[in-house]
């Protein structure tokens, strides 16, 4: 007979509930909504070659970067899922410049909802993998208005969960809610996500590095010399490393986040800040990284402390294996240090 012991996302999250009593069931509620229109866009991105929905919609979004349709699929369909649970207050995406209010028909809620709909968006033609990626904060105002920006513009460790939902061979749904990291894989068949990836822990120290190398020419000299040193041979450290790089982050870092490596979207010399943005992309996956037992920051401080100023800024990053995160922090460090000599 087949095995019937399987874990349900929504068993899953009942579970981990229990353990605190305290607990009202309204985060419960908001990750089983998400799942839903994790359901949903992932329904489409399967259809995404059938469908006359590849294509630029011609407009461009709040960076100025050409947005594809799929990208406002699932835009849209984050909002329809999630504006009506009562347990938000506000939400912000990546595709939208201001915050985005909840109707003032709907019950107004405790959490913030900050989103990345469609990530490695610049993918979708080619079939490669690509994701949603969230975050939720409790609000700072108070309760029962509609929330404010302020209450998005929180530091990282505030986060009360976060997650990603990446579209690939089969679709997974990765989340945190600060006890581990726990993976689920949507079965075609119940349209149910079943636990697979239990307690996720990353190794401290791996041979991955995921960086897009084209931009060499711009970059921080240490980080120029760190790259070289993970392409030189040394059997005691395990070096050569192996390059790897989707150009979809959820994609490069769920799978480092299994075999473990760094993944860097650094500063340069064109883009001082990185490409990332923090609240959509880099917060989120630090606070997975850090409960996976990885480390994440900016080249000098922590990812989740940052204070951030605005919705849409943008921040370099680093993040992965303990170990090979404060290596590249030390070579970055160590030219800093001659320089000023
Ligand atoms: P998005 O599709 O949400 O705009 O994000 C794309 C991001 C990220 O997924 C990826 O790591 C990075 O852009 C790739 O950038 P490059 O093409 O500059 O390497
Ligand atoms: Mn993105
Ligand atoms: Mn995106």
């Amino acid at each position: 007979m087949a095995n019937m012991n399987f874990q349900t996302l929504a068993r899953h999250i009942i579970e981990q509930e229990r353990k605190h009593p305290e607990a009202t069931g309204e985060l419960s509620s908001l990750l089983h909504d998400l799942s839903l229109a994790a359901k949903v866009i992932s329904l489409e991105v399967n259809k995404a070659g059938l469908v006359d929905i590849l294509g630029f919609t011609g407009d461009n979004n709040v960076h100025g970067e050409q947005v594809k349709k799929l990208d406002m699929y699932a835009h849209d369909m984050m909002i329809r899922a999630m504006d009506h649970g009562g347990h938000l207050c506000a939400m912000a995406s990546e595709e939208e410049e201001d915050i985005i209010h909840i109707p003032p028909h709907f019950h107004v809620g405790k959490y913030v909802l900050i989103f990345d709909p469609l990530d490695g968006s610049s993918n979708i033609d080619a079939n490669v993998s690509i994701g949603t990626i969230f975050s939720i904060y409790r609000r700072i105002s108070p309760d029962n208005q509609p929330g404010t920006t302020e209450d998005c513009l929180q530091p990282g460790h505030n986060q009360v969960a976060a997650g990603y939902i990446l579209y690939g061979s089969s679709t997974v749904l990765v989340y945190t809610a600060g006890s581990g990291v726990h993976g689920f894989t949507l079965d075609p068949a119940f349209g149910e996500f079943i636990l697979s990836h239990k307690n996720i822990q990353t190794p401290k120290k791996a041979k991955i590095y995921s960086i897009n190398e084209g931009n060499y020419l711009y970059w921080h000299p240490g980080l120029k010399k760190y790259i070289k040193y993970l392409q030189d041979e040394d059997k005691a450290t395990n070096r050569p490393y192996s390059s790897r790089y989707i150009g979809s982050m959820v994609a490069d870092i769920h799978r480092n986040l299994l075999y473990g490596g760094i993944f860097m979207y650094p500063a340069d010399s064109r883009n001082p800040n990185g490409k990332l943005r923090l609240m959509y992309e880099c917060n989120p996956m630090a606070f997975i990284i850090e409960q996976a037992g990885g480390r994440a920051t900016n080249g000098k401080q922590r990812m989740l402390d940052i204070q951030p100023e605005n919705l849409h800024q943008r921040v370099p990053i680093f993040i992965g294996s303990e170990e090979d995160v404060k290596m590249v922090e030390k070579f970055m460090a160590e030219v800093e240090v001659k320089a000023r000599k």
